[in-house]
């Protein structure tokens, strides 16, 4: 057997697909419709939006949506919709093979709450995806679980594949998916973000996600100053909420959803962070929420000791989060756990916001103590640390209660606490003790597995 300069080079390489110049049949977009992605985009009681990616030969496209029955013949009363489509010229940036594809976008409104739809998209024709179900929320309070992960980001179809899956074998019927920002490695990297929504696969179809903006979906300087692109995919392959107040190089990555009486916001911790903070305050203002859920990529404690906000940003930010009463803040980027507590202001002893920083990929980062002092200076309670795991985190909301928990991805639980708030006086207990098993080090884990990262 003759083997080809490519094969040979190939062999030396090893499999890592970054080194690939052939595509994966999984990369190349088709007439069929892939990468299917449900997202909050208005009410989630009466609406949602969807993107998907074709190749350039699918021109016009269609959503189909209809309430979901036992019968097969549930389609017959389905809507269509056309979709608005976006050309996305990936072969601008040099590490993509592939060329042009198209993504299309729908936004189902008129929905009926707490009601059971099943959609399909596809070229109006022959060309469809399977249907996929999904409930709306109800539109009054209501108890629900969703799933919170921290970075995604490296050897995604290898090793995080199986976090996303085990999270969704724990908790089946979460409302939606929460990805805390560098979702992938290289921003405009096609060949990463294909292995995103194959590891994810039919659960970004069928959980509706809420995707948060990380430094690794921009190219350029890490830090805050500097000019940063945002992935030319982001837009195109997220059928996100538009902020109009805010300038546009933020609309799709600062928005709020508003379910069964949590609201959850995200902001984006990357770029024009102060121009964001009046609004953040608005949503912090804004009345309805029983429970406030705040996500941003950069951790304000971060556990792997890798500050990176300015002092006047993070102490204002962080200001907002106690003055109005955050129940969570979930972050990501230090690719290590950590869970602690924010005190009230000026009562030390109090409990007012769980804070966690998490990662659900492969990469690793040592824990880091030495802001510790410091930290807690600000009132920051330590509680939870754990290094080398890849972890996933189900929170359930029921009525007066908010129950966290953190597993690994081998389905093991790691860390539960468990939050009661009086929705008079706002006031809150953290009941912590009900899960207590060893901190995870990287001295009493496997040996890091850095292959591929
Ligand atoms: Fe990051």
């Amino acid at each position: 057997m003759k083997l080809s300069m490519l094969s040979i080079f190939l062999l030396i390489m090893g499999t890592s697909s970054a080194h690939l110049t052939e595509l994966r049949h999984w990369e190349i977009a088709s007439r069929d419709p892939d990468r299917i992605y449900l997202t909050f985009n208005g009410d989630p009681a009466t609406s949602r939006g969807v993107a998907w990616r074709t190749s350039i030969k699918i021109e016009t496209a269609y959503a189909e949506i209809a309430p979901a029955l036992g019968a097969p013949g549930f389609d017959l009363a389905a809507r269509r919709c056309k979709a608005e489509t976006d050309v996305v010229n990936l072969n601008q940036v040099e590490e993509n093979t592939q060329k042009t594809v198209h993504f299309h976008q729908v936004l189902f409104t008129g929905l009926q709450p707490d009601t059971l739809y099943a959609y399909r998209v596809g070229d109006g024709d022959q060309r469809w995806s399977e249907w996929i179900q999904f409930r709306t929320a109800k539109q009054q309070p209501a108890p629900f679980s969703f799933i919170y992960f921290g970075d995604a980001q490296n050897d995604i179809l290898s090793r995080w594949s199986r976090t996303v899956r085990m999270a969704y074998q724990t908790v089946p019927d979460a409302a939606f998916m929460l990805h805390c920002g560098d979702l992938v490695d290289h921003a405009h990297n096609d060949n990463e973000w294909s292995q995103w929504f194959k590891a994810g696969g039919f659960l970004h179809a069928q959980i509706t996600g809420i995707p948060v903006l990380g430094n690794h979906e921009y190219v350029g300087s890490f830090r805050a100053q500097g000019e940063k692109t945002k992935s030319i995919l982001w837009n195109p392959q997220f059928n996100l909420p538009i902020e109009k107040s805010l300038p546009e190089s933020l609309h799709k990555t600062c928005y709020t959803v508003d379910y069964q009486g949590a609201r959850i916001i995200v902001l984006n911790s990357n770029k024009h962070q102060k121009e964001q903070t009046e609004w953040f305050k608005a949503q912090l203002e804004r009345p309805g929420a029983q429970w406030l859920i705040v996500a941003f990529h950069h951790p304000l404690f971060p556990p792997a000791g890798r500050v990176y906000f300015d002092d006047e940003l993070r102490n204002e930010w962080l200001q907002l989060i106690t003055r109005y009463n955050v129940d969570l803040l979930l972050q990501g980027h230090d690719h290590s756990y950590l869970r602690g507590t924010l005190p009230l202001i000026d009562q030390i002893d109090s409990f007012q916001t769980l804070v966690v920083t998490s990662v659900s990929g492969p990469k690793q980062y040592p824990s880091q103590t030495d802001s510790a002092e410091s930290f807690s200076e600000e009132g920051f309670n330590e509680d939870r640390r754990g290094e080398n795991g890849q972890f996933f985190q189900p929170i359930s909301i029921n009525g007066d209660t908010l129950t966290y928990r953190c597993y690994l991805a081998d389905g093991e639980l790691y860390d539960e606490v468990v939050i009661r708030k009086d929705f008079q006086t706002g006031k809150k207990t953290l009941q912590s003790d009900s899960y207590r098993g060893e901190e995870r080090t990287f001295k009493n884990t496997p040996e890091y597995n850095k292959a591929n990262l």
